[in-house]
């Protein structure tokens, strides 16, 4: 076999096997001179750079995030193609998102929360109000388990709830549980009393309120998320395991506890589960609070897990957070989290334990319904104490 002969087999091996972009350019371009001398067959070199076929969104988070993919990916160290002098948006400057107006057609005729939170978009750091700063110092290698419940300044009755009940702090099963409620504020336009001082008396009787000066409104839930992640590195980076979740759900602690401590260390790395949503898209009915009008974003939701309760690793909770730098804000946030998992090439795990959508009506009130439930959503403070204490009688028989 001819020396050239040789070159072309190595060649073709290379064309099939190889997949590294800069890897088969580099081939390409030394080869074509070789080839093109014997008069055999020139590879195409394609003359425009071939990323530039997926033409930019019109949709204004496609886009956004279009061009963060290319901003913070190295093959494209030339940004001049993202079109003028755009740059990453700063989001620790938290400057008010000004190209907005123009960037997103009819802008003026968004509802007005819409255009409040494109308008603040590139917020992502608030002061923090009140802390539980010794939350996870009394154990080296972190709490087994956090819980981190989203929660509004007015619900004192969901909370305490919680505390008497699946959220109670110490050991359970040989495995400690913390708990923390995350809240940003009311503002003087929520036309809502300041319960404030209250806040600050049951911060400092429970130890258990994370608050940021954020308005605490809905589409501000990705916010508080954030937040959360970044408190979680500095104040809890060892915690094995999160839940995250509304303050109006029950959750069989047990069952999860046992849950948890079941799985193997690899299962548990990159471990995410909850009511696993799949090939969902925006809600067009403007009379809906999760509405997304079509000129904001466009197609569909990676697989989300429902926001009323999920659990995550505390390792995959630091990649998560990563993840987030580098994803345009969406204010829904349970599937801004899918979009940072589809960021790191994951998806949440479906757990039927997790019933957000509620169980059969007529089991309901049979306790041994829920034996097998990890979580339930929604269910009322005086509910969630009786429930609790019906699992927990020993002489529960199903
Ligand atoms: C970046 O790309 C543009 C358009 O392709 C080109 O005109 C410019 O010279 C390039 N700049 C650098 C620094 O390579
Ligand atoms: C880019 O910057 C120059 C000078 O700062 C400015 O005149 C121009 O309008 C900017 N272009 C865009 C698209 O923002
Ligand atoms: C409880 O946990 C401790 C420390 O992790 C361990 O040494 C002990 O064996 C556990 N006890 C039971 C009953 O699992
Ligand atoms: C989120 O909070 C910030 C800071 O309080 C506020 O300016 C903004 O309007 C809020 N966004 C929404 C959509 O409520
Ligand atoms: C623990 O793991 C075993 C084997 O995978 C499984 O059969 C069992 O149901 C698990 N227990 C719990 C509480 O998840």
């Amino acid at each position: 076999m001819s020396l050239m002969r040789r070159k072309l087999l190595l060649w073709i091996c290379c064309m099939v096997l190889g997949n590294g972009i800069a890897f088969l350019t580099v081939q390409i371009s030394r080869s074509t001179s070789a080839f093109s001398r014997h008069n055999q067959r020139v590879p195409v070199v394609p003359k425009k750079p071939f990323w530039l076929t997926s033409s930019m969104p019109t949709a204004y988070w496609n886009r956004e995030q279009w061009r963060l993919d290319r901003f913070y990916n190295p093959v494209f160290a030339n940004h001049s193609f993202l079109g003028g002098n755009y740059t990453a948006p700063d989001v620790a400057a938290c400057q008010i998102n000004v190209r907005a107006e123009t960037e997103i057609t009819e802008f003026h005729k968004l509802p007005s929360h819409f255009r409040d939170f494109v308008l603040y978009q590139n917020c992502r750091h608030f002061p923090q109000v009140l802390d539980a700063p010794g939350k996870c110092s009394t154990e080296p290698d972190g709490p087994f388990l956090l819980f981190a419940i989203k929660s509004s300044m007015g619900h004192f009755d969901r909370r305490q709830a919680i505390r008497e009940s699946w959220g109670q702090e110490g050991v359970q099963r040989n495995h400690s549980v913390r708990l923390v409620f995350l809240l940003g504020r009311t503002k003087p336009e929520d036309h809502q009393p300041d319960l404030q001082e209250l806040l600050e008396l049951e911060s400092h009787r429970h130890g258990d309120l994370l608050q940021w000066d954020f308005r605490d409104t809905f589409f501000n839930l990705t916010l508080k998320e954030l937040l959360f992640l970044d408190w979680l590195e500095s104040h809890c980076p060892h915690v094995r395991f999160l839940f995250k979740g509304d303050d109006d759900v029950f959750v069989n602690t047990n069952l999860a506890l046992a849950y948890l401590a079941n799985l193997t260390a690899s299962q548990a790395q990159n471990l995410f589960i909850g009511d696993v949503i799949l090939k969902a898209g925006p809600v067009r009915d403007t009379r809906v609070k999760y509405y997304i009008p079509p000129a904001v974003f466009d197609g569909g939701y990676p697989p989300y897990a429902g926001g009323g309760g999920y659990i995550y690793s505390g390792a995959l909770a630091q990649r998560i957070r990563q993840a987030a730098r580098h994803v345009f804000l969406f204010p829904i946030d349970d599937v801004f989290m899918g979009m940072c998992l589809a960021h790191l090439g994951l998806s949440p795990t479906k757990h039927s334990g997790f019933r957000t959508f509620d169980i059969k009506e007529k089991d309901r009130r049979k306790v041994c319904a829920y034996r097998n439930i990890i979580l339930v959503h929604s269910r009322q403070p005086g509910e969630v104490i009786g429930l609790w204490r019906a699992l927990q009688n020993p002489m529960l028989k199903c």
